[in-house]
């Protein structure tokens, strides 16, 4: 791996492992490593050797320590309003199309924790530290907490969060649904590489299905989520994968899913 990229993607057995790599500035997120992290990304999904990917951050602290504020200090508001909307990290983690799981080794602050949220499952050392500090330095979030926080641990415990701008550890954030699981720090990448092997051995074609739906489920009524969720499965029907996963079963053998 190259020690000196700003993120590094290594792929091995159908799992990615995207690390940001800015660990003397606790992998804060500068213009740099934003480009980065979305064109390594953009890599990944055209790859279909890649089924699943997992994010962490370099360094024993930090997953993410946010935004980098220093660039904060002398950017107008015009500047960040084009950062803002144009490709963030956010929007490219919750797009890709296949499963995404964040190993959250340390502090994961800020647009870190934004980052978290965009995953679609939270794995935490039982050494991190979670929160939106934002309210700190005299703004609010920016990368979707104020959105996706509130969807995943309720109205409440956002607000308390984001109001307070207090870190929480790893358990009270498994307590209110901030993270599905904690690990034992030097137990965080093995487990990690589990759920991930255990997901890159299903059906591509199904996994990438069952991330569009549930999406949808954060923004339709249930009787058009259940319409979509219809649809997509007789989609599901028309793979090979389908047809495969069903043959196997009937024959009492393991499924080899091509993605087809
Ligand atoms: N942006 C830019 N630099 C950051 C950063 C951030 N979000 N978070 C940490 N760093 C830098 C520090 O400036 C320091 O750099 P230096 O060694 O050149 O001075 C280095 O990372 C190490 O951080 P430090 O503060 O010395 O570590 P710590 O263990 O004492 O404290 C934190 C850790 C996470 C509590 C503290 O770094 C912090 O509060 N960071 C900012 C968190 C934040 O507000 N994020 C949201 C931004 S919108």
């Amino acid at each position: 791996m190259a020690a000196n990229e700003l993120v590094i993607a290594e792929v091995a057995d159908g799992i990615a492992i995207v690390t940001i790599n800015r660990p003397d500035k606790l992998n804060a997120l500068n213009t740099a490593v934003r480009q980065a992290f979305i064109a390594t990304l953009g890599r990944l999904e055209a790859d279909p050797s890649v089924r699943v990917a997992i994010v962490t951050g370099a360094g024993e602290k930090a997953f993410v320590a946010g935004a980098d504020v220093a660039e904060f200090e002398h950017r107008t508001a015009i500047e960040q309003f084009t950062v803002s909307r144009c490709g963030a990290i956010y929007t490219a983690a919750a797009a890709f199309r296949k499963p995404l799981i964040a190993a959250i080794n340390g502090v994961c602050l800020g647009g870190g924790c934004e980052l978290a949220l965009a995953c679609d499952i939270r794995l935490a050392s039982a050494t991190a530290r979670l929160g939106q500090p934002e309210v700190n330095l005299g703004f609010p979030p920016g990368g979707g907490a104020t959105q996706r926080l509130s969807r995943l641990v309720g109205v409440g415990q956002a607000f308390k969060l984001i109001y307070s701008g207090e870190m929480i550890n790893a358990d009270e954030a498994w307590r209110i649904g901030l993270v599905e699981e904690v690990v034992a720090a030097d137990r965080l990448m093995a487990r990690a590489r589990e759920l991930a092997a255990s997901i890159a051995a299903k059906s591509p074609v199904a996994l990438q299905l069952i991330k569009e739906a549930i999406q949808a489920s954060l923004e339709l009524p249930l009787a058009e989520g259940l319409r979509l969720e219809a649809a997509l499965f007789g989609v599901a029907f028309a793979s090979d994968d389908r047809r495969e996963g069903v043959r196997a079963f009937l024959e009492k053998r393991r499924p080899v899913f091509r993605g087809q």
